[in-house]
């Protein structure tokens, strides 16, 4: 193996800028030679064998265009994408649709739809909007880092569970559109990613169907609906969430047996009835069981972290990583972004010191503006309007910054979003 040392790396570059337009226009005409020689050696050779040509595909790993005519659930009348009509034998159907499908077989274990969604109507909020666009914009900087595919949904899928609850139906709809996904991630819309490398280690939680960030002690012994926070949460596209999503949603607005769980939640959780404190008594009750346990609360990095905790600690955390930069030269490199997970896992082990989640220098994973409500502006009387944006707006550059990073520039300032610089070679050596 070539280990790559950066210092040797630059050599040859410093030597081109003493005669850089003879070199370049050297190395330029010598590779057309090559190219031109290369193009029509593999056209001769290969033009009698072209008959498994993909050409047409967008991306030659899925095929997108293939949909064979033998039925599937889809085919069956009576199958639907709401809550009100169970569904059985949904691991069953999945295997089906993905033998049908066989090009989405290899990563059908581990592949991550990202849903998230918000109001179907301007926020009233003069900047919401404008902060929903960045925050989105955020997630599919993500997406596109890690391969994964995103929904963002803008309409009530069941106009009786509005508000927090929305995402219930969302998610549901969203494991029957997409068979080939294994877990579904539901973020809300004022979560952003502050780190653009960290990725979820699903391979912890082969043996969990749903996974939430939170604090157990917190809701397993004091019933404590501020235990976790249903802002962020995995759930596996599986029966036992089909099940799971119909047991939840029959605790909200939708349900006849709304007033009666409401009842329950009160007196369990002391608190009003919402998505939040009917997925604390889901787990609460998951966590009693003797076998079988299918739900787990993350303690261990933020899959969803409170704002308050985090934003301060930002400009530190930028200090330290740019410090690793310095000494790690491989860091410094200027790649394409497609590659950049590489990058992240190169940085690991400068991080093992790090720690992570509260008191951490690790770049926080999920920052989650709870309480600032940026679209409808009514925020928790515990901040200002100002407060909030101010927060939003450092979080969101500190995380563009890892993005552009990838395209040549930087936000100097974390509180103006307006400018950036470009980044000179070999930044910050
Ligand atoms: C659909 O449901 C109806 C009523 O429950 C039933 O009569 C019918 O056979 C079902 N159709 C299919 C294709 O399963
Ligand atoms: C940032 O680092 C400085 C210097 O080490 C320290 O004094 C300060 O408390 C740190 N700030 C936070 C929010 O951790
Ligand atoms: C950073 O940007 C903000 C917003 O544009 C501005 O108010 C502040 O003065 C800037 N800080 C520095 C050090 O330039």
């Amino acid at each position: 193996m070539v280990v790559f040392s950066h210092t040797n790396w630059r050599k040859p570059t410093i030597r081109t800028f003493d005669r850089p337009s003879i070199f370049l226009a050297g190395a330029l005409s010598s590779l057309l030679i090559l190219w031109t020689f290369f193009f029509f050696s593999t056209q001769t050779q290969t033009q009698p064998t072209t008959t498994t040509c993909n050409c047409h595909q967008p991306d030659p790993a899925f095929n997108l265009q293939s949909d064979p005519p033998i039925s599937t659930f889809y085919d069956d009348p009576n199958f639907s994408y709401t809550i009100n009509k169970p569904i059985s034998n949904w691991d069953q159907k999945r295997q089906t649709w993905l033998k049908l499908h066989p090009s989405f077989a290899p990563s059908s274990h581990t592949r991550v739809l990202i849903v998230t969604g918000s109001r179907s109507t301007p926020c009233k909020s003069r900047t919401g909007d404008h902060f929903l666009l960045r925050f989105y914009r955020n997630k599919v900087d993500y997406c596109r880092i890690h391969g994964y595919d995103i929904f963002y949904n803008n309409v009530l899928l069941d106009p009786k569970m509005a508000s927090c609850w929305a995402k219930i139906s969302t998610v549901r709809a969203a494991m029957v559109a997409h068979p080939e996904a294994e877990w579904i991630w539901w973020l809300d819309e004022d979560a952003a990613f502050t780190d653009m490398e960290f990725k979820i280690p699903f391979d912890r939680y082969k043996d969990y169907n749903f996974v939430v960030h939170g604090w157990p002690k917190e809701v397993y012994v004091k019933k404590s609906w501020l235990g976790l926070n249903a802002g962020s949460f995995l759930i596996r596209n599986c029966q036992w969430s089909i099940d799971f999503l119909e047991k939840w949603a029959d605790m909200g607005p939708g349900s006849v047996n709304f007033e009666k769980w409401a009842e329950v939640l009160l007196s369990e959780f002391k608190h009003e009835s919402d998505d939040q404190t009917a997925l604390a008594y889901l787990l609460l009750k998951d966590h009693q069981k003797w076998v079988g346990k299918k739900m787990l609360i993350e303690t261990g990095y933020y899959l969803e972290g409170y704002w308050v905790l985090i934003v301060d600690t930002l400009k530190n955390i930028t200090e330290r990583y740019l410090e690793i930069e310095t000494k790690a030269g491989m860091l410094r490199r200027r790649h394409a972004e497609k590659v950049s997970e590489r990058y992240g896992v190169l940085r690991e082990p400068l991080l093992k010191d790090a720690g992570n989640e509260f008191g951490s220098w690790r770049r926080p994973f999920v920052t989650h503006f709870a309480g600032c409500q940026p679209c409808n502006g009514k925020h928790n009387p515990l901040f200002t309007g100002e407060g909030c944006r101010d927060a939003m707006n450092k979080a969101l550059n500190f995380a563009d910054n890892q993005v552009l990073r990838n395209y040549g520039f930087v936000h100097r300032n974390l509180s103006d979003p307006s400018t950036v610089s470009p980044l000179p070679f070999d930044y910050p050596a």
